[in-house]
């Protein structure tokens, strides 16, 4: 299991995109409506920049080729294509951790 403890505190994470970087590995933050989000910013198809994806509610689209992935199912892309790896997010004592136990 991989646990991500990033010195991010959820109350000062903007609405919309945020890119992360650990250790030189990305990840991608999405604060909206719903909460925050995490998932990989790599897409699965050829790994198209997922921090400048389209943003539809709960449904990023990567800006490549238009693969679209659902955060409410577990980053499952509509059409059946690979899925988008998401991450559990967890916030407590100012920071947000992410896990990447479902
Ligand atoms: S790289 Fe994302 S849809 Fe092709």
């Amino acid at each position: 299991m991989i646990k991500i403890l990033t010195h991010l505190c959820p109350d000062n994470l903007v609405d919309g995109l945020t890119c992360l970087d650990v250790k030189g590995v990305k990840y991608i933050l999405l604060k909206n409506a719903s909460g925050i989000h995490a998932f990989s910013a790599l897409c699965p198809h050829v790994a198209g920049p997922m921090d400048r994806a389209e943003v539809n509610g709960n449904i990023v689209t990567c800006p490549l080729h238009g693969w679209q992935f659902d955060l409410d199912r577990d980053g499952l892309e509509i059409n059946g294509y690979s899925s988008l790896k998401v991450y559990t997010v967890e916030t407590s004592s100012g920071h947000i951790t992410l896990s990447d136990e479902i």
